[in-house]
């Protein structure tokens, strides 16, 4: 018997080291990872007393679940995610257990991943983090998160991947892979349905079921059949009146009936609220039912779990017997020999140079570039004597808010720090605030220490600046959202779409000022840019973690090129959106109106359908102030013209599309060559066109290379709900290929037949 005793538990020596020595027994079969999974999921369920059962299926603190103890089966020990991995709290409360070895690496913020377009970029990220949660012996990594951008309120869009399905599908897939390989499972959240923070708890989302399926579940079932995640999460709001966690259509019918899922599906925290639901309708392990857990009463407040003493009573009572349970915890077994019971895994690494490295590299390849008139970016340090930074976003820390994904970090490098530092002596750099958002910086006990009050009037700041701004070289200010309340945070939306704290009135200042200035908004979700005219350089950067001002500081001085697109359209005004512009943001006005308390349930009707981001924007001919997928580099890419494989294509067979992109500018860059397909004629309405192919190429000044793209009829396929399946109906489609959604340098007529 050869074990790595390095990655046991405690427990499951003592019951290893006791069976030895009784009796030199044969290893038990749910202990011998020689033997296929299947027959240790029964070996261990067979010995598993109903109690025992009952006990794995809930929390026993705020973030770890019991496992057997007396069969040396060990717990389960979950973690936040998705952007680093979060600091000890205490056993039952949300406050900081108070270690001193918990500071880890902060990664970019998933919309920064999403815009690097890149999955290699993925998989780094994926097993950066992943080594992270091993190393703080972690089973599951909370995250990532795939809901859709649906409108620019939703508190958490800066924990997901965009606005289009196919790119959310095609980047989450490497992250998963990346995190696994350390034997630590990804928990997908939060399935399904997931749009907003507002009423979170209590929203009935109405979805037809196109937009079901071809907007809201691509991502999830790539992450679950392609990635192959062991663990997904259900979302707090409700699907067809029931909530997502005890969902029979979203959990038994689609992903473990249609999908074929074979692993755990968690409940958030707090999302369950039925036990005999909680039972039938897919839930395998509830997490953080009475968020105050232990504090109050002598009695564990853990057996009072939904699927804990509820559970029991009911098989006790014989109105259930033990088949769903077995169930769940055949799925809990095969989590654990993959994640806690793996003797394969490796040790993981904690806090690395290698992980800030990786950090840096993906926030630069996710830093868009969204316009850059006069060429003023990069700045030109031969010529700058005087660089004036503005905006409180360059001195503010950012990896501390925003909810559950805030974090502890051993290191941010601020965007100031990163300038002066990458500036040096070549010229002098002056910081004023400009405005004042939100000076605190606290969450669940974690403090950033930093002082950013600062009692001035917004006139008096306006003032400093203007006149700071006069005599620079450049002026970069560094704005946008910040992870508090209401400005990318779980549990709040967004109230509006403008910078918050005035800020566009500062921007608007220092443009008269200087016309040299460059405007950073930083944020995790798009705002409103009403100074296109008279900014000349505007970049979009993202909350990037632990490194984040070193790789603002890379672009803004040209050491990177910048190479990221943007993951959704920025608009103008809400009402350009079909979720807003339809009115049922957020949510059914009337029985908002009625709803006197917390708690009851209130539609939120997806009238827009199919009809999400560029998809509605394109259909009305509304045009972005920034289109998806748009973003500039510092060189140039000329792109020749597409050619199909063929005129015509099967119905099972494939076309392929190739294009020669040209670097035509004199400084190396990437690009990301965008294909998307539209369908001229359709039974059912559809997009003008979709995205189904990308990819990022790097090309040195003058360098060309064909790229090119395959696609089947799955590429052309609409769901079609009276049928409930994907159907390619034949006829002609078009090929688009281009730079974004809006810059189609050519298109190419093919027809399936
Ligand atoms: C969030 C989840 C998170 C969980 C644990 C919930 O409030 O919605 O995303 O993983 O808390 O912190």
């Amino acid at each position: 018997m050869k074990i790595k005793l390095t990655t046991l538990s405690a427990s499951l020596l003592c019951a290893l080291f006791s069976m030895q020595s009784m009796a030199q027994k044969a290893l038990p079969a749910y202990l011998d990872d020689s033997k296929p999974v299947e027959e240790r999921i029964e070996d261990a369920l067979k010995r598993m007393t109903t109690e025992e059962k009952i006990k794995m299926t809930h929390a026993q603190s705020k973030f770890s679940s019991p496992g057997v103890p007396r069969l040396g089966i060990p717990g389960f020990w979950t973690t936040d995610g998705p952007h680093g991995i979060r600091p000890e709290v205490l056993w039952d409360e949300w406050e900081q257990a108070g270690w001193t070895n918990d500071s880890c690496t902060a990664f970019p913020a998933l919309t920064a991943l999403a815009a690097t377009w890149n999955e290699d970029m993925s998989l780094l990220y994926g097993r950066s983090i992943g080594a992270e949660a091993r190393y703080r012996e972690k089973d599951i990594l909370l995250g990532p998160g795939v809901n859709i951008y649906r409108t620019p309120l939703n508190g958490r869009n800066f924990e997901y991947m965009g606005e289009d399905p196919f790119l959310a599908s095609i980047m989450v897939v490497p992250y998963i892979k990346g995190v696994q390989e350390n034997g630590v499972a990804t928990c997908l959240k939060h399935y399904a349905l997931n749009n907003q923070e507002f009423n979170r708890h209590t929203s009935n989302i109405v979805v037809d079921d196109r937009a079901l399926y071809e907007i809201y579940l691509p991502a999830f079932k790539a992450a679950v059949q392609k990635g192959d995640t062991w663990s997904i999460m259900g979302a707090y709001n409700l699907y067809k009146n029931q909530h997502a966690c005890h969902n029979q259509y979203l959990l038994n019918d689609i992903l473990k009936g249609e999908w074929g899922f074979k692993g755990v599906v968690v409940s958030d925290w707090g999302g369950v609220h039925n036990t005999r639901e909680a039972i039938t309708n897919g839930l395998d392990l509830e997490f953080g039912s009475w968020t105050d857990g232990l504090r109050s009463g002598s009695s564990n407040a853990y057996d009072n779990y939904y699927l804990a003493n509820p559970y029991l009573d009911l098989i006790n009572s014989g109105e259930f017997g033990t088949k769903e349970l077995d169930d769940k915890i055949r799925r809990l077994l095969r989590l654990a020999f993959n994640t806690s019971m793996n003797r394969n895994k490796p040790f993981g690494s904690f806090q690395s140079e290698e992980h800030a490295l990786a950090g840096r590299t993906i926030a630069t390849e996710g830093i868009v570039l969204l316009q850059n008139k006069n060429n003023v970016l990069p700045i030109d340090l031969n010529k700058a004597k005087r660089i004036v930074v503005v905006g409180e976003n360059a001195i503010k820390m950012m990896t501390v808010g925003g909810g559950s994904s805030s974090l502890k970090v051993l290191n941010e490098n601020l965007p100031l720090d990163g300038i002066k530092a990458r500036v040096g002596s070549a010229a002098e750099v002056v910081y004023v605030r400009g405005y004042v958002g939100d000076p605190s910086g606290e969450y669940n006990g974690v403090v950033t220490g930093q002082n950013l009050k600062d009692d001035r009037s917004a006139d008096e700041l306006i003032k400093e600046a203007v006149e700071a701004a006069k005599s620079a070289d450049y002026v970069i200010f560094i704005g946008g959202l910040n992870k508090s309340n209401n400005q990318d945070c779980e549990d709040t939306d967004r109230h509006h779409l403008e910078l918050p704290y005035d800020q566009n009135r500062v921007i608007d200042e220092l443009a008269k000022a200087n016309k040299n200035l460059i405007v950073v908004n930083i944020s995790g979700t798009g705002v409103s840019m009403p100074f296109t005219a008279t900014v000349p350089a505007i970049v979009q950067s993202w909350y990037n973690g632990s490194e984040s001002g070193r790789a603002l500081a890379a672009i803004l001085m040209g050491d990177i090129n910048p190479s990221g697109k943007m993951p959704f359209s920025v608009i103008e005004k809400l009402e350009d959106l079909g979720s807003h512009l339809l009115g049922e943001y957020p949510g059914n006005k009337e029985q908002l109106a009625a709803s006197k308390h917390r708690g009851d349930t209130i539609n939120v009707e997806y009238k827009e359908s199919i009809f999400v981001g560029y998809r509605w924007l394109e259909k009305q001919k509304t045009k972005p102030t920034f289109s998806f997928g748009h973003g500039l580099s510092y060189t140039t890419f000329e792109y020749g013209k597409v050619e199909a494989s063929s005129k015509t294509v099967n119905a099972d067979g494939t076309i392929t599309f190739t294009i020669s992109v040209k670097n035509s500018g004199s400084r190396e860059g990437k690009e990301v060559v965008q294909l998307y397909i539209a369908d001229l004629k359709s039974s059912l309405p559809r997009p003008v066109k979709e995205l189904k192919g990308f990819k990022k190429v790097s090309l040195k000044p003058g360098e060309s290379q064909t790229v090119s793209f395959t696609i089947d009829s799955e590429a052309l396929s609409y769901f079609d709900d009276k049928k409930h399946e994907w159907v390619a109906e034949p006829g002609d489609f078009e090929a688009h290929i281009g730079s974004s959604s809006s810059d189609i340098r050519s298109k190419v007529k093919f027809t399936l037949k």
